[in-house]
């Protein structure tokens, strides 16, 4: 691979349109990057269970044993919840787990007026360690080679992006949570960054000026991943499709949690160049 090539397997995606793959609610992608001497495999996410991801990597002829490290972008069921059936699939030692500590925490939100648990079923660092992970557990950027980093937390400076409606387990008791613990994945190509996010939930727009001053570059390439925009407000949508419509990035890969209404927006800004990728669909970029 040419050094900053990026190559983005979507393994776990809510629809699937390629025969015999799966769809699932949820995301997960296998990143490979060129780095100039190597090839950097990251697996972002790991859908709600192993099944799904495991079943569509095989499909598409993938050894996840050969991943230099998972990032988790959030403690959400439906990215972190495969993390010890791939682990356990891997089978080896020394697999770089990279999340923020607030992933582990118990999650919950209210639907439909009832507590629902939005974490998977219990799991610590120590469940993934005993699965010979190496977890590094931080709130800041990790960097994973020269031209990767991860986010850590993101910064959240626009007015029109509110994490509202989720709860976390605190000391004493249910509290309100901001997901502190979303993140993503910042990629410096020689056409501009690209950035990978799970949900998103810190608001797109944060993320992608956070991952602009981190890796010290203005030109953004492509944003791939779930935004988180379901349930957003027609204002919020309106805001941010003009704010990454003026960054400019060549593609968005809008899926999973962007709802079908933020990207009938997407399309009418960024015409061809907004796209909904499925489980199975392969993205090359730069
Ligand atoms: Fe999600
Ligand atoms: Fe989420």
């Amino acid at each position: 691979m040419k050094p900053g090539a990026v190559r983005i397997y979507v393994l776990v995606e809510d629809h699937a349109r390629k025969r015999g793959f799966l769809g699932q609610h949820g995301f997960s992608a296998l990143v490979e990057v060129g780095t100039g001497r190597d090839v950097l495999r990251v697996l972002v996410d790991t859908g709600q269970d192993g099944s799904v991801v495991l079943s569509n990597a095989s499909r598409l002829g993938l050894d996840l044993s050969k991943v230099d490290a998972i990032f988790i972008t959030h403690g959400h069921y439906d990215h972190m919840g495969g993390l010890l059936e791939v682990l356990e699939h891997i089978g080896r030692e020394g697999v770089l787990v990279v999340a923020h500590p607030d992933a582990f925490i118990p999650k919950f939100a209210y639907r439909n007026g009832k507590l629902i648990s939005g974490s998977p079923r219990k799991l610590t660092p120590t469940d993934l360690e005993e699965r010979g992970a190496i977890v590094v557990l931080s709130r800041r950027p990790v960097r994973l080679a020269d031209n990767v980093m991860t986010t850590g937390e993101v910064r959240r400076r626009t007015d029109f992006e509110h994490v509202e409606g989720f709860l976390k387990l605190g000391s004493d008791g249910l509290e309100e949570d901001l997901l502190l613990d979303d993140q993503a994945l910042a990629i410096d190509t020689p056409k501009g960054l690209v950035v990978i996010t799970g949900c998103a939930h810190s608001g797109v727009v944060n993320t992608v000026f956070h991952a602009r001053e981190l890796m010290s570059r203005d030109e953004v390439y492509a944003v791939v991943g779930g935004f988180h925009l379901e349930g957003a407000s027609q204002e919020r949508i309106t805001k941010t499709v003009e704010e990454l419509a003026r960054m400019g990035p060549e593609h968005m890969y809008a899926c999973h949690c962007t709802g079908p209404r933020a990207f009938c927006a997407f399309l009418r800004a960024f015409g061809e160049r907004a796209r909904w990728p499925g489980s199975g669909d392969i993205i090359e970029l730069a």
